[in-house]
């Protein structure tokens, strides 16, 4: 990334009236992941994420439950999204509700200029919406309907039968930005990421775009257009605006000239939105494109994509209950290549987790702690003569940190996870081939033990610096075992690009015992 630039990166934004599961905590953690990766490289870093609140999902919930759609999400933002956030120790700097003022304020301002400069008109419109999609559905997804719906058509996402809208409605004129999308898709090959969504989106745009309705007359749960307040916006137009008017779009000129563009991380789900529509109404606006779109893939269930509507939704406080939030985020980022699907299994999950965080790095960490109390009093011993040998493992350190930060640049944190793991892997290796519990027993053999074990000591300095993105907490208290906080500083603050650089631990530092980092769990599933 070029210096001083900043790095925003956002998340969708959720419709809080589904509880949180997998895939919304998947996103979540991948995106915090990079923004904490980025922000410990001393990057500008600002990640946003937060609650998509409009539209008639919300408006039929809420009624359904007998409340007013403001205090339905003020419920459900409050006792399901917040907490997400804890329970999978996301440091998000921001979190944007679009009910909020200074979101519904400045969507006024943005469509009131796409209207001066002509790219809005008013029109009729009949077509096949669906509630669960807040989306007019093109024909490729539009399927006749089975069982109880027999006879009708249905979403071919939801399953659920479509609704038929007839109504004024005001157009974005989209049809016009084809030549200007695919331009930009030429110019700019890195737009949509991977290169499966990039093909899927040049391909949709390349076989022509109709115009887009942006406006709704019959519900009032939106927010009105400045022009003709018998219209509300459209929610998808209205949420895809939070990613500009939360870092001040309309309201604060500087932070938005310092932050603007982001980079956006999304499901393939809701890839055209962010890769057609939002670039297109950015262009009409006069203001930049994003930086880059990513579609990851789905979390696949028995095979599936996970959803609550399908009944394969797992809260991510099942599994971090049991295994912690470290596991969690470890699990998700390491275990599936980010822009494929992947298949969740709990047999999988606890198989990772006992033989690559327990075993492997756990491991690591006890009992080089262990071995430095026991040989050396706790203090780390000063490395005499590198061999062949030690040498090689530094080489994977640095090599390590090179490829994993490469692979941020890239979004491709299980590529990052997996060269940095070469070095948990290289260290338990290393501790085998060395014994160092048969060189503690030869009183001449003192000064190989001294190097095997700062060798095993500064291996996982480096370790901490480079998983404390991934793993903040088991990092952290590794970070307080090997005592470095007063010497390097706070493990958060550690420059993460010079983390491959040897030597940075110091010999005389303290050690203290490391409970173990990945404890065994009883399973009762
Ligand atoms: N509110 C819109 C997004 C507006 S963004 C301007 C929306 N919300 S959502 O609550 O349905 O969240 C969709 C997102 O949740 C997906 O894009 C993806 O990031 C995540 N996931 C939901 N289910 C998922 C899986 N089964 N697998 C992976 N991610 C999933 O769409």
């Amino acid at each position: 990334m070029p210096a001083g630039e900043s790095f925003y990166i956002t998340t969708p934004i959720y419709y809080p009236s589904d509880v949180p599961h997998i895939g919304h905590g998947y996103t979540t953690v991948a995106v915090d992941t990079l923004s904490r990766w980025h922000r410990q490289a001393g990057d500008d870093t600002w990640m946003l994420t937060g609650t998509d609140e409009h539209g008639q999902k919300m408006l039929r919930a809420a009624a359904a439950n007998g409340v007013t759609p403001q205090e339905w999400v003020d419920k459900l933002v409050g006792e399901a999204w917040f907490p997400l956030l804890e329970t999978l120790d996301v440091a998000n700097d921001d979190f944007i509700r679009t009910t909020q003022e200074r979101h519904e304020k400045n969507v006024q301002v943005f469509f009131q200029r796409l209207y001066d400069r002509g790219y809005i008109y008013a029109g009729e419109y009949e077509a096949l919406y669906c509630v669960g999609c807040e989306e007019f559905k093109p024909d490729s997804e539009i399927v006749d309907g089975t069982g109880p719906f027999e006879g009708l058509k249905v979403c071919a996402i939801h399953s659920k039968p479509l609704e038929l809208l007839q109504e004024k409605n005001y157009f974005f004129k989209l049809s016009e930005f084809q030549d200007r999308l695919l331009e930009l898709y030429k110019t700019q090959p890195d737009f949509v990421r991977p290169d499966s969504a990039r093909n899927e989106v040049i391909s949709f745009v390349s076989q022509g775009l109709k115009d887009l309705s942006i406006s709704r007359s019959t519900f009032d749960w939106g927010i009105p257009l400045p022009w003709d307040e018998s219209h509300v916006i459209y929610v998808w137009v209205d949420a895809l605006l939070n990613y500009a008017t939360a870092v001040g779009y309309g309201s604060d000129e500087d932070t938005f000239q310092q932050r603007w563009p982001a980079y956006h991380v999304v499901g393939k789900d809701i890839l055209r939105f962010h890769a057609v529509i939002w670039p297109a109404l950015l262009m009409a606006a006069g203001l930049d494109v994003p930086k880059g779109v990513f579609a990851h893939g789905w979390l696949l269930v028995g095979g599936e994509k996970m959803s609550k509507s399908k009944l394969t939704g797992i809260a991510p406080t099942e599994l971090t209950d049991v295994f912690g939030s470290d596991a969690y985020r470890y699990y998700f980022l390491s275990a599936i290549a980010f822009g494929q699907d992947g298949s969740f299994s709990w047999e999988d999950f606890a198989a990772r987790y006992q033989s690559e965080l327990a075993n492997g790095f756990g491991n690591l960490a006890s009992r080089t702690i262990a071995m430095i109390e026991k040989y050396f009093d706790g203090v780390v011993p000063e490395a005499s003569e590198y061999t062949e040998q030690d040498l090689e493992v530094q080489k994977i350190v640095a090599d390590a940190a090179t490829a994993a930060d490469a692979a941020v640049e890239h979004f491709r944190l299980d590529e990052a996870i997996d060269a940095i793991w070469t070095i948990v892997d290289r260290l338990n290796h290393y501790i085998t081939e060395n014994e160092p519990w048969a060189l503690a027993r030869d009183e001449n053999q003192r000064a190989r033990l001294s190097t095997v074990l700062y060798t095993c000591a500064e291996g996982l300095r480096a370790l901490a610096v480079l998983l404390s993105p991934v793993m903040p907490q088991s990092t952290a208290k590794l970070w307080s075992a090997l005592g470095v906080e007063e010497s390097l500083g706070a493990l958060a603050s550690q420059p993460i690009r010079d983390a491959g650089t040897w030597g940075a631990l110091s010999p005389g530092t303290h050690v203290s015992t490391l409970a173990p980092l990945f404890p065994r769990v009883e399973q009762t599933a």
